[in-house]
């Protein structure tokens, strides 16, 4: 039995992560579960899994959550502290399956304390890679990548350094808009903008999907866990998703993997690691699939690739901001006081006052993160308060 805590359980890597866990309930031992409001979901899963520990990252669920397991023998937290808190237990794997840069301190707390985590939330890389890497090598804690490209690029160089390796190439759906006239983007409306053709994700997810956002987080995601210079790294679109990335040899060797599109691939490899097992994902039918087409991405009107591009490339503070500022104008376009393409406007206004959202900064010191993250945050959210 493998003792398991996941977090964000309530969402849809946590989905994923149970579907695989029900599949094998003599594999796993949940021991962690936690969610930041949906009680209910959260109490209906501690009922079933039996955890130690329930974390409600929103204090103000915490009554109801502790009323709703009062009869089981259960611990119930709630708040950021109680997160770490929870992060800190020792356990085989971590699911880290929180959104945004809220995941950024428990996954430190589970790098410090795990051995393996499993790692979904891409925030973290993109905000502090350098961090998570360090406390990764420090502990000797395994840190397997769920993002089905990463995994993909893991399983493919399969422990083997960057020796002979050209560059690496993800691979990108396009999203929902892939066809859509540059002029037809700013009527997007979030019901269509969630709507990703080949996977289902979180709402985040899938906006960041839908405007490249997603891909160039990924970029820098890829840039922090195979410590390859950011001209190593590329984006292909790919609208089937069936090759999830290509490593590009200097013997002209390209190696790729290839799976259904459903999460479940990615995180039973992490789960069963170093072994496999099945997660009855359907079988690839290559046959049936028929053709499997690649066309490059349109940085004209996805503009939020090139400017994670930009950000990956400057490095220091830029992903920083360029993350809190996409997680603020992804929330105001999925409120309607954005429209689609103001996102990248925003963005790009936040990049460029750099100099003046500048803190103290050092990237491996959780406080200034912490710092600029807010500051980026109260600066995106003044300027949202300024158009209403
Ligand atoms: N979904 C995918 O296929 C996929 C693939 C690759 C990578 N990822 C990455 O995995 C992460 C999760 O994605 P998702 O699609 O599963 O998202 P999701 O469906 O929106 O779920 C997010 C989870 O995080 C919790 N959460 C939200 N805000 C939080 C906060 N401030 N503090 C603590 N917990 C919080 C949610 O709790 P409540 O339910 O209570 O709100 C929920 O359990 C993201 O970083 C995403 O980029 C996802």
């Amino acid at each position: 039995m493998r003792k398991l805590s996941i977090f964000g359980a309530t969402g849809t890597i946590g989905d994923n992560t149970l579907d695989l866990v029900d599949r094998h309930r003599d594999m796993f031992d949940v021991q962690v579960l936690s969610a930041h409001e949906n009680v209910d979901k959260l109490a209906r899963l501690a009922r079933k899994y039996m955890p130690t520990l329930v974390v409600i990252s929103n204090p103000e669920f915490l009554p109801a959550l502790k009323t709703q397991i009062a009869d089981l023998p259960i611990q119930a937290e709630a708040g950021p502290e109680a997160l770490i808190y929870a992060a800190s237990q020792s356990v085989d794997l971590v699911v880290m399956g929180i959104v945004g840069f809220a995941g950024l301190a428990p996954t430190i707390s589970a790098v410090r304390h795990a051995d393996a985590v499993a790692l979904a939330n891409k925030e973290c890389l993109v905000v502090s890679g350098a961090m998570v890497m360090h406390e990764a090598a420090r502990h000797e804690t395994l840190l397997l990548p769920v993002d089905s490209e990463h995994n993909a690029v893991f399983q493919i160089l399969d422990g083997r350094d960057i020796q002979g390796l050209d560059k690496i190439v993800l691979t990108a759906s396009g999203g929902p808009f892939r066809e859509t006239p540059g002029d037809a983007l700013r009527h997007v409306t979030p019901e269509m903008a969630v709507a990703h053709p080949n996977w289902e994700m979180g709402a985040k997810i899938s906006v960041d999907s839908a405007t490249l956002m997603n891909k160039g987080l990924e970029l820098i995601e890829a840039r922090v866990l195979f410590n390859l210079d950011p001209a190593a790294l590329d984006v292909v679109v790919h609208p089937q998703s069936i090759v999830h990335a290509l490593v590009y040899y200097c013997d002209g060797s390209v190696l790729a993997q290839m799976a259904n599109p459903d999460m479940r691939g990615p995180l039973a490899h992490c789960l069963g690691y170093p072994d496999r097992f099945s997660g009855d994902i359907a079988p690839l039918d290559l046959a049936a699939v028929g053709s499997l087409t690649f066309e490059p991405a349109d940085r004209d009107r996805f503009p939020c690739l090139v400017l994670a591009e930009r950000a990956m490339i400057a490095g220091g503070i830029y992903p920083t901001i360029l993350n809190a500022a996409n997680e603020v104008a992804v929330a105001g376009f999925l409120a309607g006081t954005l429209n689609f393409t103001e996102i990248a406007g925003m963005v790009a206004h936040a990049l460029d006052m750099q100099t003046e959202l500048a803190t103290p900064f050092d990237p491996t010191v959780l406080e200034d993160l912490d710092a600029c993250d807010k500051k980026t945050r109260h600066f995106c959210s003044e300027l949202i308060k300024r158009k209403i």
